[in-house]
């Protein structure tokens, strides 16, 4: 029994039969029978918002897996790749960028009538910036690379990608400023203005994004400061950015409060009315607090995913929500934060075997609640 109280999304004859049986790309029916069971793509137009996932284009893809390609093409009116159009895939020579996994994931959605998102064209955290990366920026020059990186990327997807994460968590979350990477340290703030105006440049039509993973959670409090800072010097300096990409990798520390709720109200509160629309990236939910027993703790993670949505979703500045992975079998969560148990996480809308979880549930709900919107769409 799913926590709203209805009955489980899909039919066990449905499930035998459908997608737990892994169905052949496109072979399920756009609507399933009941009204209940409406893809989470079309609950989301209805009200102005695009629903989608990131993928992959390895091993976990769904290219590579009949059942989830169905899956994903049934559910999702956008996809992301998860990793493909890092630097650490393309390359860090502009003048040779590997973009063979990239196009794979770009023909996917081209196939299947989904949009594509861009993530990312520059990850400005010193962490996910290799020596070799960072030694060519020195040699190339900090700006003179950035400007060809952006061209040469921006340029090879075009029109074909509507809405690009330009920059990637470039808020140090303990101090608040901006964190020090081989390209800010060489340009200070103009690395923003460059980056933005070169995307700007070489994708015009698309939705520019700053992409970052401050949240509702206690303890992200410098963490939003330092985002609302920075978003403030784009108004100010005329960097062309469009929104705020708000990741939302979630976990359960009770953030759900009514004072936590204020706080990141007024959070919202300030991007809106600097002009941002907002976006949810990169939702999922860290079960690693949650108890062993899969029954309570997919209840919880449905609870959390609820109660942030009917937040989120009052924005009608909100106009996309982007899981990321559709199911647990795959998620980055099992290999950076391991449950103390053993046990795998669960924190995506479908379980290893492609059932529908109580999340996709909280999810379908959530976005029958949400009032209508003027979207991106
Ligand atoms: O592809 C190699 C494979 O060949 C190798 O055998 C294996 C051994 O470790 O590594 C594989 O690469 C891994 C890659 O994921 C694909 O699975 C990398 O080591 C690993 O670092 C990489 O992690 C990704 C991480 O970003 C770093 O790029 C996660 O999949 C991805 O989910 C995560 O996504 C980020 C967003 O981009 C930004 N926001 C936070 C989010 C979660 O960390």
């Amino acid at each position: 029994m799913e926590p709203n109280g209805k009955g489980p999304m899909l039919t066990r004859r449905q499930q035998l039969a459908g997608i737990a049986g892994g169905l052949v790309m496109g072979a399920l029916p756009s609507r399933l029978d009941a009204a209940g069971d409406e893809p989470l793509k079309d609950l989301a137009a209805q009200k102005g918002v695009l629903f989608g996932t990131a993928i992959s284009a390895g091993r976990s893809s769904p290219m590579a897996d009949p059942g989830y390609g169905a899956l994903v093409a049934r559910e999702c009116a956008v996809v992301v790749p998860e990793n493909e159009m890092k630097v650490y895939v393309l390359g860090n020579d502009p003048q040779a960028l590997n973009f063979g996994p990239a196009d794979r994931i770009a023909t996917f959605a081209q196939d299947h009538r989904m949009k594509l998102r861009g993530h990312t064209l520059l990850w400005n955290y010193g962490k996910y910036i290799s020596p070799a990366l960072a030694q060519m920026v020195e040699a190339t020059g900090a700006e003179k690379w950035l400007r060809a990186y952006i061209a040469k990327v921006a340029g090879h997807f075009g029109d074909r990608i509507y809405s690009w994460d330009v920059i990637n968590e470039t808020i140090d979350p303990k101090t608040g400023e901006v964190r020090g990477t081989v390209f800010d340290k060489a340009l200070g703030f103009d690395v923003f203005k460059i980056a933005y105006e070169t995307a700007r440049e070489h994708a015009p039509h698309a939705q520019r994004v700053y992409n970052d993973y401050m949240s509702w959670e206690v303890g992200n409090e410098t963490h939003r400061a330092g985002v609302l800072r920075l978003l403030a010097r784009f108004r100010k300096e005329n960097v062309p950015v469009d929104a705020l990409g708000i990741q939302s990798h979630l976990g359960n520390d009770g953030s759900h409060s009514r004072v936590q709720r204020a706080e990141w109200k007024r959070f919202l509160d300030e991007v809106v009315a600097m002009g941002y629309r907002l976006l949810i990236t990169e939702f999922d939910i860290n079960d690693r607090e949650m108890p062993r027993d899969v029954a309570r703790r997919d209840a919880q993670t449905a609870a959390v995913a609820k109660s942030y949505l009917d937040q989120m979703l009052a924005y009608p500045q909100l106009d996309q929500l982007l899981c990321w992975g559709l199911w647990d079998k795959h998620s980055w969560l099992n290999g950076f934060a391991p449950r103390a148990d053993g046990l795998p996480q669960r924190p995506l809308p479908y379980d290893d075997e492609l059932k529908p979880k109580p999340m996709r549930a909280a999810i379908a709900d959530a976005l029958r609640a949400a009032p209508v919107r003027k979207g991106i769409a």
